[in-house]
């Protein structure tokens, strides 16, 4: 079996045979990840560059780790530290690097569309690690991994996605990779930090945090993205979490046990308090573990097409 595209640029353009692929192959890569000895030698000979253009915390060290425990030859580029603070181009710099003979890129830029740029000009396969508003294909598909080992089979559960809908890549990832798996979505928050015409995506849109917890299986729970907001879409950190924060006595009140997931990182005491992050319902860190096999999994069947 093969992935049906060179590059993972979003889940939009992949099939859900990819996802199932992509998952079996990180099931045996999790496997891996917990023998006394976690390398194994499928990316040798393989160069892979890191270019993060944006900060990155569990992408970034997820990936370096995902790419060493395969015995890759990894590059990392900061663009704080590089040339593009002298001007210049994505461009430039990406073909300078590639002149190294590189591989396989993964990337990290606040420009939606970089990646799908540059691979309409290089040869090496490019991994999208979160485009601005965009996609972030690697973190949905680590989501959903981690839902599919809690729940099995995600056709027909039920997953709610909370917070700032509007300017998250995760939100927009994960709707794609869910609805592809059959699950029933949907997305919950203030409406001005809820797309307008999101419901087109197939997914349902609430208002109300309880009765959207009464209907879910797993709480995906979303950061303010406050970096990304150049207006005010509500009137304070505070009032945001006194109606759309999710803690435990919300939780309390609802008559079932859920599954709570945050992509990370998580700003405690605004969409999430402590006492639900660090609760026996939250996946969390399982997710940060499922991240580096999800990788492992994405950059093995990637590098294997280029053998073809
Ligand atoms: N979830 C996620 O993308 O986290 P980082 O920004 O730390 O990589």
């Amino acid at each position: 079996m093969q992935l049906s595209t060179k590059h993972l640029l979003g889940i939009k353009n992949i099939t859900e045979t990819d996802i199932h692929l992509i998952f079996e192959t990180a099931d045996k890569f999790k496997e891996v990840l917990n023998r006394p000895i976690k390398k194994v030698p499928s990316l040798r000979d393989v160069t892979v560059a890191n270019l993060f253009f944006e900060n990155s915390t569990r992408t970034r060290i997820s990936f370096e780790l995902a790419e060493k425990r395969l015995s890759a030859d990894v590059v990392n580029f900061s663009a704080s530290s590089s040339s593009v603070k002298k001007g210049e181009t994505l461009l430039d710099t990406v073909q300078n690097i590639l002149s190294m003979k590189v591989d396989m890129v993964v990337m990290r830029h606040p420009a939606p569309g970089a990646p799908l740029f540059l691979s309409r000009h290089i040869d090496a396969s490019i991994i999208n690690a979160g485009d601005g508003t965009h996609e972030h294909p690697t973190q949905a598909l680590l989501d959903a991994f981690s839902m599919r080992e809690q729940l099995g089979d995600l056709q027909g559960k039920n997953i709610a996605i909370f917070g700032d809908i509007q300017h998250s890549r995760v939100a927009l990832s994960n709707i794609f990779c869910l609805k592809k798996l059959g699950a029933n979505v949907k997305v919950c928050g203030p409406p001005t930090l809820i797309p307008k015409h999101i419901d087109k995506l197939g997914v349902g849109v609430e208002y109300d945090v309880k009765k959207t917890l009464e209907w879910c299986d797993v709480a995906n729970v979303l950061r303010i993205q406050l970096e990304r907001q150049d207006i005010k879409y509500f009137p304070s950190l505070r009032e945001y979490s006194l109606y759309f924060g999710i803690n435990k006595q919300i939780l309390s009140g609802i008559d079932k046990d859920i599954i709570v997931m945050h992509p990370g990182p998580i700003n405690r005491g605004v969409e999430i308090t402590s006492d639900v992050a660090d609760s026996k319902h939250s996946i969390i860190l399982q997710q940060v573990e499922n991240g580096v096999a999800i990788r492992m999994a994405i950059l093995y069947l990637l590098a294997e097409l280029r053998k073809v």
